[in-house]
């Protein structure tokens, strides 16, 4: 049997199959633990990460994904992986203010730019995005939610009174399985009223 860190399984003619894509699944898995798997030695580089406002030293793969460099190695698990393919949003985080799909972009890609994650957009969850999620209830099971906040703070930065089209525009890469899309749709025109008076 092969567990999660081998990469080869036996033929029935007792030859070994490598499966490559295997180290994704390690680092998913046990972090950073796992550098080297029988097919493939891995390159490590240092990266000053800017996430937040604050610098986070990391060594990683430079083609490993930024979200597991936040989650696994920075220690910031506010930001889910859903899809892991750029197809759901629960990945998004800002690059100097505009929302990326973490899950595929690579740590190396983001290592010299500005990360703001969901822990950056206050300690007390005082953001009007934020208040207005409060307010209006949005969250069912949560999991999609912060990269929705993430997706609507960007668009409330570059519009800050959306239309219901703007909205859908804007937040249509950013899938909800509970389906809380008109509670999003509302705390978004909500978080723009906020900000109107603050
Ligand atoms: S986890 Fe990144 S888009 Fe789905
Ligand atoms: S609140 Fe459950 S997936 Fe969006």
């Amino acid at each position: 049997m092969s567990d999660t860190t081998g990469d080869a399984i036996k033929t029935t003619a007792g030859h070994p199959i490598f499966f490559p894509v295997i180290y994704y699944r390690a680092y998913n898995l046990f972090s950073n633990l796992v550098v080297y798997t029988p097919s493939k030695l891995i390159y490590m580089a240092a990266y000053a990460l800017q996430i937040n406002g604050k610098t986070y030293n990391i060594e990683a793969d430079p083609k490993m994904p930024l979200l597991w460099a936040i989650r696994d190695l920075a220690g910031l698990t506010g930001t889910k992986y859903g899809c892991g393919i750029a197809q759901c949003g629960a990945c998004t985080v800002h690059l100097n203010g505009t929302p990326v799909r973490s899950c595929s972009l690579p740590v190396s890609a983001a290592a010299t730019q500005k990360i703001t994650t969901i822990e950056g957009l206050s300690d007390d969850n005082s953001h009007p995005v934020q208040k207005a999620w409060i307010a209006e209830q949005v969250p069912q099971c949560g999991y999609c939610q912060s990269g929705q906040i993430m997706a609507a703070t960007a668009l409330l930065k570059k519009n800050p009174k959306p239309t219901d089209k703007d909205i859908e525009v804007a937040m249509q890469g950013n899938i909800c399985r509970c389906g809380t899309y008109p509670r999003i749709r509302k705390a978004i025109h909500t978080a723009a009223e906020l900000m109107a008076k603050s």
